[in-house]
């Protein structure tokens, strides 16, 4: 099966701590969704698909904008997430948004069913990226837009930048992180543009982000977190403490009274699949 490492995940351990960091995780977003919503440029009438749309707070935004003529599918491969979608919908009255369970990667989308295809950090995690975006290439409309935000690398975003640094600066070494490919704009062009999208935009966005209330939250958080966790279990405690001790001088230095912010850097990409007659759009 597909992709059964990270249903596995979303499904349990994972989806359970996104719910409850669910506040956390939308703040750390909220700076550069704007950028999204911009990119996506959803009107009335659009049929949009949310790819890896987690607990829906995205989707629900796109459907105010798609309107109730408009058909907005929130497509995820987490029941656990999708049930929190589902309420927060609902509370917010939002009758053209739709949720199902799926895998993006193989999932079997009409043919030509969307107008847009959103995803807010939703798209890294394919066992099989090509076939993925295929997919997704196939479930748009000729002409039809892709908008989606994935983490610029560690070394710009310091959502993940400051725990990984912490640990260089001690010696210890962090290896390659899971999403790499999807910090680097020339990979995600390449991947894009070999499965048939055309003008391929990969643009930085960034903004300063809440990421907890003081150090004591954030650094609890931070060392929950599936690596930084791995990474403190490898080491001796003294190292481990060190570690800590430096992450905690970071987010001393980005506190204020209002809470602990850091600058959230991601990618904004952009594409479009070839239109009908062959004619590319005017940007
Ligand atoms: C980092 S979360 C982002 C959630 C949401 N878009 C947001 O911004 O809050 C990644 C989401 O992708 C979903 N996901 C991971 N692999 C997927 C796949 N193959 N197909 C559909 N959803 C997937 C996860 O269940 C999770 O909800």
């Amino acid at each position: 099966m597909a992709n059964a490492l990270q249903a596995e995940r979303w499904n349990g351990a994972t989806g359970r701590r996104w719910v409850v960091q669910r506040e956390r995780h939308a703040a750390l977003r909220e700076p550069v969704v704007p950028h999204l919503l911009r990119a996506a440029a959803v009107s009335p009438g659009d049929r949009v698909l949310d790819v890896g749309c987690g607990c829906g707070e995205l989707t629900v935004r796109l459907a105010a904008a798609s309107g109730v003529d408009g058909a907005v599918v929130g497509l995820d491969i987490s029941a656990v997430l999708l049930a929190v979608a589902r309420d927060l919908a609902a509370a917010a009255g939002e009758p053209a948004v739709r949720f199902v369970r799926g895998d993006a990667q193989v999932y079997a989308f009409e043919s030509a069913a969307f107008d847009v295809v959103v995803s807010g950090f939703g798209v890294m995690f394919f066992d099989d990226p090509v076939a993925a975006f295929a997919n997704l290439a196939g479930a748009l409309r000729p002409g039809g837009r892709l908008a989606f935000l994935c983490w610029q690398d560690d070394l710009r975003n310091e959502v993940f930048g400051i725990p990984l640094r912490a640990f260089a600066a001690h010696g210890v070494a962090v290896g390659p992180g899971e999403f790499d490919m999807f910090g680097e704009p020339r990979r995600i062009a390449a991947l894009l543009t070999g499965v048939g999208f055309d003008r391929v935009r990969v643009m930085p966005v960034h903004g300063p982000a809440r990421i907890g209330a003081d150090v004591a939250d954030v650094l609890g958080y931070v060392r929950a977190t599936s690596r930084v966790r791995d990474l403190l279990a490898g080491l001796d405690e003294a190292v481990a403490g060190r570690v800590a001790a430096t992450m905690a001088d970071h987010y001393r230095a980005r506190a204020r009274p209002d809470g602990v912010w850091v600058d959230a850097a991601s990618w904004l990409v952009t594409a479009v699949t070839p239109s009908a007659n062959g004619d590319d759009d005017p940007a």
